[in-house]
C-alpha cells in the first residue's frame, strides 16, 4: 500500500524545484474527488467535488506552502511573512513551524474566522491584526519583504502557484482526463491561475487531451474582476474571499479567456444556500468562501447555462470547521434551534417523532 508523499514528491518531475531541495511536507494533496450525486441530478451534469478542506491545515493553501517553504529554506531564509484572510496564515505558520522558520502574518483585524486565527497562534506565528482589509495587509507585506530580510509567501510568490497547480494534476489523474468545466471561488486569484497552469501543462505533456473551461466566482460584495475595477471596501460573510484588488487579476482574466470560461459573482445568500446544500445532501462541510463555487454552479444552472451531461469539477477550498458558526444559523441569520430532553427514553422518542407527543 502506498503512503501519499505530499505534492512535491508525488509530482516532482512537473515542478520547478531543484532535485536536491528537500520537501518540507505535512502530507498535503491527495485530497478526495467526490462524486456529488445530488448536485449532479440538480444541475443535469456529472458533478465532482474536489474537497481541499482535507489538506493538513484544512485548506488548499498547503499545496503552495509546501513549495514556498521548501524553497525558502533552500534560499536560506530565516523568516517568512504573508498577508491573509486566514487560510494562508494558518498554512504558512504550520509549514514554517515544521521547517524551524519564524513566521509573521498580517490579517485584517476582526475579519478572519476563529479557527484560522487559532491555527496561526498555535503554530507560533507572530500575528499582526491590521486596521485595514486584506489588500492593505498585502501592500504592507510587500513593502516589508522588500525592505527587510523576510521572505514573502503570498501567492505573488511563483513558488506558491507552482505547488497549487498540482490540484489539476490530481483531478486529471482521478478522472482519466480533464473535466469539461472547472468551477472555483476567486479571491486574490492565485488559485484559478494555478489550476489553469496545471491543466495546460498536463495537456502539453500529453497527459490530458483537453483543458476545462474555468469558471470563477467572486462574492458579490467583493467582485472587482466582475465589476472591472478594484473595490475599496469589499464586504462579504465569506471572509476568505473578502478581497477588493486581487494580486493575480490579469492571470485570472487570462485563465478565463484562454479556457473559454467566465468569472461571475454570487451573493452571500446564494453562498449560504450552497453551503447548506453541500453539507446536508452531499455530506461535505466547507467554509462559506468555498461554497462560492457550488453557488456559482447553481446560479448557472438556474440560468440554463450548464451544458447537459458535462463533466464538472467544483473545488471547495477550505474545511467547514474553519468557520463553523454558519451551520448554526439559518440563511435568514437566526440561530438554529436545538432540542433539549431529559434522560428519558419516552421524551427522546417523542422528540424524534418516534412516539406521538
Ligand atoms: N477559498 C478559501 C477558503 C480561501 O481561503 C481563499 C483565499 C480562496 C478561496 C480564494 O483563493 O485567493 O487564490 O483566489 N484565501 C487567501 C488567504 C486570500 O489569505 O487565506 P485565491
Amino acid at each position: 500500500r502506498h503512503q501519499w508523499q505530499g505534492v512535491i514528491e508525488e509530482y516532482r518531475e512537473f515542478l520547478d524545484i531543484a532535485p536536491e531541495t528537500r520537501a518540507v511536507t505535512l502530507g498535503e494533496g491527495g485530497t478526495p474527488l467526490i462524486h456529488a450525486a445530488h448536485l449532479s441530478e440538480l444541475v443535469g451534469a456529472e458533478v465532482h467535488v474536489k474537497y481541499e478542506g482535507m489538506n493538513p491545515t484544512g485548506s488548499f493553501k498547503d499545496r503552495g506552502m509546501t513549495m514556498a517553504i521548501s524553497k525558502a529554506v533552500q534560499y536560506g531564509a530565516k523568516a517568512v511573512i504573508c498577508a491573509s484572510t486566514g487560510n494562508t496564515s494558518a498554512s504558512a505558520a504550520a509549514y514554517a513551524a515544521k521547517a524551524g522558520l519564524t513566521s509573521a502574518v498580517l490579517v485584517p483585524a476582526g475579519k478572519i474566522a476563529m479557527g484560522k486565527m487559532s491555527q496561526a497562534v498555535a503554530h507560533n506565528a507572530v500575528l499582526l491584526e491590521v486596521d485595514g482589509n486584506f489588500d492593505d495587509c498585502l501592500t504592507l507585506c510587500r513593502k516589508l519583504s522588500e525592505s527587510y530580510p523576510i521572505h514573502l509567501v503570498n501567492s505573488v510568490n511563483p513558488d506558491r502557484i507552482e505547488g497549487q497547480k498540482t490540484a489539476s494534476f490530481e483531478v486529471v489523474d482521478a478522472l482519466g482526463g480533464a473535466p469539461d468545466v472547472h468551477v472555483l471561488p476567486v479571491g486574490n486569484a492565485g488559485n484559478i491561475t494555478a489550476y489553469w497552469k496545471g491543466y495546460t501543462e498536463y495537456r502539453d505533456a500529453g497527459l490530458a487531451g483537453s483543458t476545462p473551461a474555468m469558471w470563477g466566482f467572486q462574492a458579490a460584495g467583493a467582485a472587482p474582476i466582475v465589476l472591472g475595477h478594484p473595490v475599496d471596501e469589499p464586504e462579504t460573510i465569506a471572509t476568505a474571499i473578502r478581497i477588493g484588488n486581487p494580486a493575480s487579476w490579469d492571470q485570472a482574466v487570462a485563465a478565463r479567456d484562454e479556457s473559454g470560461g467566465l468569472i461571475d459573482s454570487v451573493t452571500d445568500e446564494e453562498i449560504l444556500e450552497a453551503h447548506r446544500l453541500l453539507s446536508s445532501t452531499e455530506g461535505i462541510f466547507v467554509e462559506p468562501g468555498s461554497a462560492a463555487s457550488i453557488a456559482g454552479l447553481l446560479k448557472k444552472s438556474r440560468a440554463g447555462e450548464v451544458p447537459a451531461g458535462a463533466r464538472i469539477v467544483c473545488t471547495v477550498t477550505g474545511h467547514g470547521l474553519k468557520d463553523p458558526q454558519w451551520a448554526l444559523h439559518t440563511t435568514d441569520g437566526s440561530a438554529v434551534e436545538t432540542t433539549k430532553v431529559p434522560v428519558d427514553a419516552v421524551s427522546a422518542a417523542r422528540a424524534l417523532g418516534l412516539e406521538d407527543a
